[in-house]
């Protein structure tokens, strides 16, 4: 029998909610190492405020070497009130995530949307609407645009940010989009602010010429403001969203709320090397200690990462399917209950979807 490769995951917990939820991401993960017969090494590091308070970095140079060795990051949230006070620079979110993102060249991050049938009486959507089927997938640009842009910068009277897009960023967050497309429904909606944004024009123009090198898949163009407005109004038509870094921000956060809770959305951000893996929300750090954060997110993320990082597709499916029976069997953390009806923990949601694995 050949040898089974050995794949070392970087675990990073961070701040909030996240290390509740990595908690029962790991159990699962663990699970799924034993019913393969995986040789998986995990390897703990800190981020974030978690770092701060230890090293008085967010980024400690050892958290990125354990990241830059792995062969996939899992990470859980940054950021709270308790570090809001640092200088930017410091700051868990800036200093951290977008610090961690921009090293490792993390450019494309995913965010897919799946509205489960056992969830729809949570979704804020009238019937009337929700007709057919959602499954809709944003493609964020997540290593440019104003997020990053120069100059940037505040001084006690002016505060300033810089969106800027080159051809080459856009081309390959483009590409990457519509390589995507090819597997699904074959539909690309780009959205932008090309009415007013010379970026958008850019990208717009940009993403028009990429998509002659892919001749079957169905390009659309949307302002983001009407692109706010078909999510809620139209959300079946969308297959790949392709964005840029802030629209991708905002519009996932709506498409989130499509499948009832922000805690239900993972996401993957691909670089050129290694990728990481993470729930879109936050640290949520008005539940965190609570113990009835939703782990879904992070569960859902390790399986993007076994499929897109350590090509266990199998294993991968088996995760999903392990949450969907969960949700059948009636298991709600507080974030998808319907109100005045019964929830689980955190930990028992985890319990729940490793018992059907
Ligand atoms: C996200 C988050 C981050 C972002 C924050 C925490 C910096 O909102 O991953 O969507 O804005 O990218
Ligand atoms: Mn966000």
């Amino acid at each position: 029998m050949p040898e089974k490769k050995k794949h070392t995951i970087a675990v990073l917990p961070g701040d909030g909610i996240g290390p509740e939820i990595m908690r029962e991401a790991l159990k699962i993960l663990e699970a799924v190492k034993q019913k393969y017969s995986l040789d998986l090494e995990m390897k703990q590091a800190l981020i974030g405020g978690a770092a701060y308070d230890r090293y008085r970095v967010p980024l400690p140079e050892e958290t990125l070497e354990v990241c830059q060795q792995a062969d996939a990051i899992l990470l859980g949230s940054i950021g709270g009130p308790k570090w809001d006070h640092l200088p930017p620079d410091l700051k868990p979110e800036l200093g951290g995530l977008l610090a961690m993102r921009r090293m490792l060249n993390l450019y494309a991050n995913l965010r897919p949307i799946t509205v489960y049938e056992e969830l729809k009486d949570i979704c804020p959507l009238s019937p009337r609407i929700l007709t057919g089927k959602i499954d809709l997938v944003t493609v964020r640009e997540l290593t440019h645009g104003i997020y990053f842009g120069q100059p940037r910068g505040s001084t006690e009277t002016e505060g300033i940010d810089t969106m800027r897009y080159r051809k080459e960023e856009v081309e390959k967050i483009a590409r990457l989009a519509f390589s995507m497309a090819e597997k699904r429904r074959k539909k690309v909606t780009s959205i932008d602010k090309a009415n007013v944004l010379h970026s958008s024009m850019l990208w717009r123009k940009t993403v028009t010429r990429v998509a002659t090198g892919f001749p079957d898949i169905e390009l659309n163009h949307l302002y983001v403001d009407n692109a706010a407005m078909q999510l809620i109004l139209n959300p079946q038509q969308f297959d790949v969203i392709l964005t840029t870094n802030l629209f991708g921000d905002i519009l996932s956060d709506e498409s989130a709320a499509l499948s009832g809770s922000l805690g239900m959305l993972p996401s993957a951000s691909l670089g050129d090397s290694t990728h990481l893996y993470e729930p879109a929300g936050g640290s949520a750090p008005d539940i965190a200690g609570k113990g009835i954060a939703n782990p879904i997110a992070q569960i859902l993320s390790v399986a993007m990462m076994l499929d897109y990082s350590l090509n266990l597709q199998h294993a991968a499916r088996d995760i999903s399917s392990a949450v969907r029976r969960a949700l059948k069997d009636g298991h709600r953390t507080r974030d998808i209950a319907t109100p005045g009806s019964d929830t689980v923990s955190t930990r028992e949601m985890g319990d729940a979807i490793r018992n059907c694995l």
